[in-house]
C-alpha cells in the first residue's frame, strides 16, 4: 500500500487486497442483479459510454432533464444497500460519523471513457468523494477547479482508492481510457469504478 497526492486528490494504491477485491465484486454482482446496469443519456442527448447503477439511499441519474439523484432505479425499485466492504472503506478513510448516501457503480467496457467533469450535484462539498477502482487499469485525468488548464494523469489500478476532498473536492476529473486485459479480476474484463458520496 502506498499513498500519493496529485493536486490534492489522495490516492491510496493497493488499498484493497486481491481477496478484498474479489469479495467486493461478488457483493456488486448481487447489487446489479437487483438494480441492473443501464446506459444513461446525457442532458445533451448522447448516451454515456459507461453503464451504471447505484446502491444506497440515492442513485445518481442522468437524462434529457439533467443530472440528479433519484431514490429509485429506473425499474421503480429502491436502490439496494451499499455493500459492507465499501462502507468499511468509507468509515476508515472518510468518516466513521456518517455513511455515504450513494454508491454509484460505473462499468467501463473496453471503449468506455468519462469526459472531464466536476462532482457537484451534492448539497455539501465539505464531504469528500471516495472512489474505488476494480478491474482493468484506467487513465485518470485531474485538472483544476475551473474547466481547462493543465492537467495531470495517473493510471488507477484494481484495488486503488482515491479520496477527493478538501481543496480537491471540486476539481475537474475524467477517465481518458481503460487498458483492456490489464486485470484478471473480472472474468469478462472491463473496469468497475465505485463513487461514494454524501448527497443531502
Ligand atoms: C467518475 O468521476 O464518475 C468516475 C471516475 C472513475 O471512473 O475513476
Ligand atoms: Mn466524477
Amino acid at each position: 500500500m502506498s499513498e500519493i497526492s496529485i493536486r490534492g486528490v489522495q490516492i491510496i494504491q493497493g488499498a484493497l487486497s486481491p481477496e478484498a477485491q474479489k469479495t467486493l465484486v461478488a457483493a456488486l454482482r448481487e447489487v446489479t442483479r437487483q438494480a441492473p446496469l443501464f446506459s444513461p443519456m446525457t442532458p445533451y442527448g448522447k448516451p454515456m459510454s459507461v453503464q451504471m447503477t447505484s446502491a444506497g439511499r440515492f442513485g445518481w441519474y442522468s437524462d434529457r432533464s439533467g443530472y440528479r439523484y433519484r431514490d429509485r432505479h429506473p425499474n421503480g425499485q429502491a436502490w439496494p444497500s451499499i455493500p459492507v466492504g465499501v462502507l468499511n472503506l468509507w468509515r476508515q478513510l472518510v468518516s466513521a460519523e456518517r455513511d455515504p448516501d450513494c454508491c454509484l457503480i460505473n462499468f467501463y467496457k473496453e471503449k468506455a471513457r468519462m469526459g472531464m467533469h466536476q462532482d457537484r450535484d451534492e448539497a455539501d462539498f465539505s464531504w469528500p468523494v471516495l472512489s474505488v477502482s476494480l478491474g482493468d487499469d484506467a487513465l485518470f485525468r485531474i485538472g483544476n477547479r475551473t474547466r481547462g488548464g493543465k492537467t495531470e494523469s495517473i493510471w488507477l489500478r484494481s484495488g486503488d482508492v482515491a479520496v477527493i476532498g478538501g481543496e480537491a473536492r471540486l476539481v475537474y476529473h475524467g477517465v481518458d481510457r481503460i487498458r483492456p486485459g490489464s486485470s484478471s479480476l473480472l472474468a469478462k474484463g472491463g473496469r468497475i469504478n465505485l463513487t461514494c458520496r454524501v448527497v443531502t
